[in-house]
Parts: C-alpha cells; sequence; structure tokens
C-alpha cells in the first residue's frame, strides 16, 4: 500500500499542496492533515498529528513540513516508533530509506525551493529499506526508544 500522510505548519502551506499533488502523481494515497489557513500556528501539533498516524498504522510512511524543517522533525521523532529525518537533498533522501528505515521526511519550506523539494520526495518515496545490516543498527534505535520505558 502506498499510503502518504501529510502535515505542516503556516510556513509551508503552499508547498504542502505542491506535495500532495506530486505525490498523488506517483501513485500515492495522500491524507493531507492540514492546515489549511496560514494563520499562524504551532510546529508540534502537526507533527505529532502526521507522527501518530504513520506510528497508528493509518499511513506508511509521513511527510511533514514547516519553514527550517527541523522543528516539526523534532516533533514528530517524540513518537514512539517514527524515524523522522531533514533533508534538503536527493542523496540523503534515499539515503534515510535504505540505510535508517525512515518513515517519514521533513523539509523546510524556507529552505529549498519547490523544484528541489518534489525531487527530495520522489527520491524518499521510491526508496526502499536495504536491511541486513542496517536493520542492526534501526532495530538499536528503537532498543533506545524503549529505554524510556
Ligand atoms: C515558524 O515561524 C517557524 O519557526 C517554523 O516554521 C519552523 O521553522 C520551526 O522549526
Amino acid at each position: 500500500m502506498k499510503r502518504l500522510v501529510l502535515s505542516s505548519d503556516h510556513a509551508a502551506i503552499d508547498l504542502r499542496r505542491a506535495v500532495a499533488a506530486h505525490a498523488e502523481g506517483l501513485g500515492w494515497t495522500v491524507s493531507d492533515i492540514g492546515p489549511t489557513t496560514t494563520e499562524s500556528t504551532h510546529y508540534p501539533r502537526h507533527g505529532a498529528a502526521a507522527a501518530r498516524a504513520v506510528a497508528g498504522g493509518e499511513a506508511d510512511l509521513g511527510i511533514v513540513l514547516c519553514g527550517t524543517g527541523q522543528g516539526i522533525m523534532m516533533a514528530a521523532n517524540k513518537v514512539p516508533g517514527i524515524r523522522c529525518g531533514v533533508c534538503h537533498d536527493t542523496f540523503s533522501a534515499r539515503m534515510i530509506r535504505a540505510h535508517n528505515d525512515a518513515n517519514m521526511l521533513s523539509m523546510g519550506a524556507r529552505v529549498v525551493g519547490e523544484g528541489l523539494a518534489l525531487e527530495i520526495v520522489e527520491a524518499f518515496l521510491s526508496t526502499g529499506f536495504e536491511g541486513g545490516r542496517h536493520a542492526t543498527r534501526v532495530d538499536m534505535i528503537g532498543e533506545i526508544e524503549a529505554e524510556r520505558g
């Protein structure tokens, strides 16, 4: 299944809409959970909402966007089971899937232009986890998370 959840804060509404259209064009079923207006809002709320959809199995992957991509990534990564990386280049976007089994991507709408952002999205969505030695390391991330109880 190719189910993608998308969210952002007010700084990335236009980029989020472009990402939604692009992902749909790539055959993904997109759940865009907003927000819908450019009114100032709080990125932790939106990062957590998208992350909970991924962690809860309602979406296979998630993409979150804010001004820098950093704050919303930090919020998403607080949800157990989430591995979210900020990528502003296509190499990193492939690697966080192939080596880190990232289930979420974050980008900053004030950092990258739309053209590059859509290429990053495509790299992220089209790359699979390589497993093997990388699975051992990803499992170790899970063990750290489990220390929280
Ligand atoms: C909002 O002004 C901005 O702080 C936010 O979009 C993001 O860049 C935070 O990490």
